[in-house]
């Protein structure tokens, strides 16, 4: 029988990671022969972990928290949407053995945003809170969507900034961005809230102006869980339209990383249906 190809998502929590159920069923969809495992990742030994995964057969690897920006460092090509961001959640061997980063987050994102929501983000107007990896890794593909225009909201405002700066290096938009404190955000509102801080990890949201929300605004939480986030109910209870939480994020980024890997971009939604049934 032939040997399955290896692969498996790198983090430190990991142990809930729903990463090797997703590409399990991906591909048993597909019929690819593979196996998928999960590897608890170490700040000082993040690179040898990884060499060493490669080294001994592996063909590719998810990184997620606090790894992907280590991920992206420890490269030795990298794709232009991981450039952008400086961050990786995807590593790929190449054909000479090489490591290979790529990005699939923000391409995750517009993908769960406009296809299984069916959000138009063009013309949108975009409140992103955060300014960490997180935040970092979707800015770029939002702003290809041409929305009308991105603020970048952080607790810490010159984080929020610099973030920015670091994008208009990189990027000229033809859209404003602009960052800036919760407090700043004091008589707006948004169409699109996306909260990409690790607020929720600990029960706590942004504490932002409830004008921020409207009876036409979505909030889309990039954190998942079986029940709405913190973040999702404090929109609701200001009367957002719709309420979403990054489950679908999850499953996107994680086919962009598989037709990355075997080539075929499997069909998400019966693994949507098997996540969250009804
Ligand atoms: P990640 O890689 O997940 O983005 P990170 O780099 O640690 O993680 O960034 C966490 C983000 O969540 C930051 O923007 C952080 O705000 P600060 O820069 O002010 O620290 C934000 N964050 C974490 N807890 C928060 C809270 N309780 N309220 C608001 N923002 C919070």
């Amino acid at each position: 029988m032939l040997s399955k190809d290896r692969y498996a998502v790198i983090g430190n929590p990991i142990a809930h990671s729903k990463s090797p159920l997703i590409h399990a069923a991906f591909a048993a969809q597909t019929g690819q022969n593979l196996e998928y495992e999960r590897i608890l990742g170490d700040n000082s030994q993040f690179a040898s972990t990884v060499r060493a995964f490669f080294a001994n057969g592996g063909r590719g690897l998810n990184v997620t928290l606090p790894f992907k920006e280590l991920a992206w460092q420890l490269a030795d090509e990298r794709s232009i949407r991981a450039n952008l961001v400086e961050v990786a959640n995807t590593l790929a061997v190449l054909p000479d053995g090489r490591i290979l980063a790529d990005n699939t987050d923000g391409a995750g994102l517009i993908q769960d945003l406009t296809s299984n929501w069916h959000i138009n983000i063009t013309g949108c107007n975009i409140l992103l809170l955060g300014a960490g990896g997180a935040a970092q890794g979707v800015v770029p593909a939002l702003l290809e969507q041409q929305p009308a225009q991105i603020i970048i909201a952080n607790r810490t405002a010159t984080k929020a900034q610099l973030l920015v700066e670091r994008i208009l290096n990189k990027i000229t938009p033809t859209i404003p961005i602009q960052g800036c404190g919760l407090d700043a955000l004091t008589g707006q509102s948004f169409k699109l809230i996306i909260n990409a801080t690790s607020a929720g990890l600990w029960g706590q949201i942004p504490e932002l102006p409830s004008e921020c929300v409207t009876q036409t605004t979505i909030i889309y939480d990039m954190v998942y869980a079986n029940e709405p986030t913190p973040f999702m109910h404090w929109g609701q209870m200001h009367g957002a339209k719709l309420a979403i939480d990054g489950l679908g994020m999850l499953i996107e980024q994680a086919a962009e990383s598989f037709l990355l890997w075997r080539g075929v971009r499997p069909n998400t939604k019966p693994i949507m249906q098997l996540l969250r049934p009804n």
